[in-house]
């Protein structure tokens, strides 16, 4: 509970949690998938966004500089696009002990079977080539996962369709959790997600996911230049080669782009008309969804370069963050360990 919400009297705010894997910086798929949702939420909920440095670091083991970097780049992504710090609790998963010892407890509540069988992370162990040589620590992500969003009482969390089998596995913990060790009084909750209207951009490149590691995803903090250029060299219809051709609509990611951001959505259904009747030109196409994508992430760009004109002001904000988000879990491990029997043997650090 916040002291504000305390201080008035006011019922204390439900809590949503989200997060991301600092790799590399977010692009427009995060945008729609899940950073738009979040900024509204803000205002209803009280609201954790949490860099998933521990996470990051299942997978980028050998690259502690990179994923340590990127702590800063998706604070920049996240206040860019308008994530307030007044509103939102911004926390760095490493600064949150609690969170590594939860996840700890929850191991011993999931399988083997089960983690192998999590669909999210089944496609990630093939896309990254792990094959039988998955590091432990990656296999059992969605434990820690759970431990995340229970330790700070989340019972929304706003994701991407491919976070689904987080929540799933969320949910089952914490059943077997609270039948295990508090059958009369609960201690943890499930969670819900809150998937967007589009929740899944293509990438540049058609292929079905945009990701970071894929090499096909535009940044938010892309240039103008850059975006220009790789719209210009997106995927269309490799059918459409000359304007008067009809064209795709469909599986065309122009259009899924278009689609997801174009205001004008009734202009929008012209052009596709156009489109496919033939007459319309690509380049044309892609002229309407570069203004349509400037006119989003230019201020967005702009706010982002002002913002990190100043980042002892954004390392401030992540250690305050990370402070508050701190005390919220250590109470929830307190009643964890307590539930547990456990509480006997800790003393405070
Ligand atoms: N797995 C998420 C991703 O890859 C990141 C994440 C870590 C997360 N902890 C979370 C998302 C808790 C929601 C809730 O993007």
């Amino acid at each position: 509970m916040s002291s504000e919400s305390l201080a008035k009297g006011a019922a204390p705010r439900p809590v949503s949690l989200t997060g991301d894997r600092p790799t590399g910086p977010l692009h427009i798929g995060h945008y729609v998938g899940s950073l738009l949702n979040r900024v509204e939420m803000q205002h209803t909920y009280q609201s954790f966004v949490l860099v998933a440095d521990l996470q990051a670091l299942t997978d980028h083991a050998d690259q502690p500089q990179k994923v340590s970097d990127h702590i800063l780049e998706v604070a920049l992504d996240y206040l860019a696009v308008g994530i307030d710090p007044k509103l939102s609790t911004v926390v760095v998963q490493s600064g949150v002990p609690e969170l590594s010892e939860l996840t700890v407890y929850f191991l011993n509540l999931v399988t083997l079977a089960q983690l192998r069988q999590n669909p999210t992370v089944k496609a990630e162990i093939q896309q990254k080539g792990f094959g039988e040589r998955v590091p432990a620590g990656f296999l059992v992500y969605p434990a820690s996962q759970a431990a995340d969003i229970t330790a700070f009482g989340a019972t929304v969390v706003p994701v991407g369709e491919d976070q689904l089998p987080m929540l799933e596995q969320t949910c089952e913990i914490v059943r077997k959790f609270n039948r295990l060790y508090a059958p009369d009084d609960p201690v943890l909750q499930e969670p819900a997600a809150v998937v967007p209207r589009v929740s899944r951009l293509p990438g540049l490149d058609g292929q079905q996911k945009m990701g970071k590691s894929l090499g096909n995803a535009l940044f938010l903090k892309d240039s103008a230049e850059v975006l220009v250029q790789k719209v210009m060299g997106m995927y269309t219809d490799p059918q459409h080669l000359r304007a008067s051709d009809p064209g795709r609509v469909q599986g065309n990611p122009v259009f899924a782009y278009l689609d997801a951001f174009d205001p004008d959505q009734s202009a929008l259904e012209d052009l596709k008309a156009h489109y496919e009747r033939g007459g319309l030109g690509d380049v044309t196409l892609k002229r309407r969804l570069i203004e349509v994508l400037e006119s989003i992430f230019q201020p967005i760009r702009v706010r982002r370069e002002e913002l990190a004109q100043h980042p002892d002001e954004v390392r401030r904000i992540l250690l305050e963050g990370t402070r508050r988000g701190r005390e919220v879990a250590a109470q929830t491990l307190s009643k964890v360990r307590r539930a547990m029997q456990l509480e006997r043997w800790h003393s405070p650090a």
